[in-house]
């Protein structure tokens, strides 16, 4: 018989129908909150899944599922999968890398813009009818153009940020990663890297664009937040655990930072009630990657990485191919 497929959540019909070319396939229609027992249940007895960041993978969902060979990760994230677990059982992960760089900085710096600009502190303000005549010190925010550009993270993304805001708009770039990036690169991006304390004194925009891991888990504490310029705004594309949202919320009600734009958080869907009743604090719902080609082409990736991983090429009787976006087994975080 032929292998059989789970596809966690619903993606495009069109690219999920491709799987039904080779495999048995479980799809779901809506979307669903499953728990860690129903998500065991649905890869047992399962060849290979595509799996979000909402399903966390790790020995307890796999244990039972002795069929189980590959796990193709809707999203360049994979701090949802327990990788060495994986790797361990012989598994192969797969991730999104590349389609969604370009996207997702475009977010970044949408984001960066809002916090800066006060974009969306102004618009409930309008909403709330409280714009009775136009005023000379309505809502002052900071400059984007010519002010220095902080990255910590840089990866693909961080550099297609860094490149924005240099290119765009006359930024200074300086960014903190664990290893110096090649010449060539740090040139097109015009970045320099400085160590962490450099990188939080010295922004004016600082953007997170870490992969999350025990080791990054709240790498912008209280101490790092008391670095960081009081006109300084800050923002979170990545995953929200690399922010104590505590710590960011005092600050942010204080005044000791000016803004924040988040797009994740370390409990979401869950948001912080603190964060919810600030003004100086954009907030969107997990939405970095979230343009039709972008998610249409993660979709695809992922598929393909599925298909190529249980041994196949990209229709029926194609030879199978490279796996584009492979997990290495250890952490990445940079
Ligand atoms: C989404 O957050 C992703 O990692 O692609
Ligand atoms: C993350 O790995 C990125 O693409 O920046």
């Amino acid at each position: 018989s032929r292998p059989r497929v789970w596809v966690s959540q619903p993606l495009f019909d069109d690219i999920v129908a491709r799987l039904g070319e080779h495999f048995e396939v479980g799809a779901t229609a809506q979307v669903t909150v499953w728990s860690p027992a129903q998500v065991a249940a649905k890869l047992r007895g399962c060849d290979g899944a595509v799996v979000t960041l909402n399903e966390r993978i790790g020995t307890a969902e796999i244990v039972q599922a002795s069929s189980l060979r590959a796990i193709a990760n809707v999203g360049v994230g994979y701090d949802n999968l327990d990788v060495e677990a994986l790797r361990a059982r012989g598994i192969v992960a797969s991730n999104t890398p590349d389609v969604l760089t370009e996207t997702t900085a475009d977010m970044g710096f949408a984001l960066l813009m809002a916090a800066a600009r006060r974009i969306t502190e102004g618009e409930r303000w309008l909403r709330d009818g409280r714009w009775t005549q136009w005023s000379f010190d309505t809502l002052l925010g900071s400059d984007v153009h010519g002010s220095t550009l902080g990255i910590l993270g840089m990866g693909r993304i961080g550099q297609a940020i860094a490149r924005r805001g240099a290119h765009g708009f006359g930024m200074r770039v300086l960014y903190h990663n664990r290893s110096r990036l090649p010449e060539r690169i740090e040139r097109n991006s015009r970045a320099a890297r400085v160590d962490f304390d450099t990188l939080l004194r010295e922004s004016d925009h600082l953007v997170l664009v870490l992969p999350y891991s025990p080791a990054t888990r709240h790498v912008i504490d209280s101490t790092a937040l008391a670095k960081m310029k009081p006109t300084a705004t800050l923002t979170n594309i990545a995953r929200g655990g690399l922010i104590d949202e505590a710590a960011l919320a005092d600050a942010l009600a204080s005044g000791r930072l000016a803004s924040a734009a988040l797009d994740v958080f370390e409990g979401e869907p869950a948001v912080d009630p603190r964060l919810l009743a600030l003004d100086n604090v954009v907030l969107t719902p997990h939405v970095g990657s979230a343009s039709l080609a972008t998610r249409r082409a993660m979709a695809e990736l992922a598929v393909d990485n599925l298909v190529a991983a249980l041994g196949h090429g990209p229709r029926a009787g194609d030879p199978p191919t490279p796996i584009a976006g492979t997990i290495p087994g250890k952490d990445t975080a940079k």
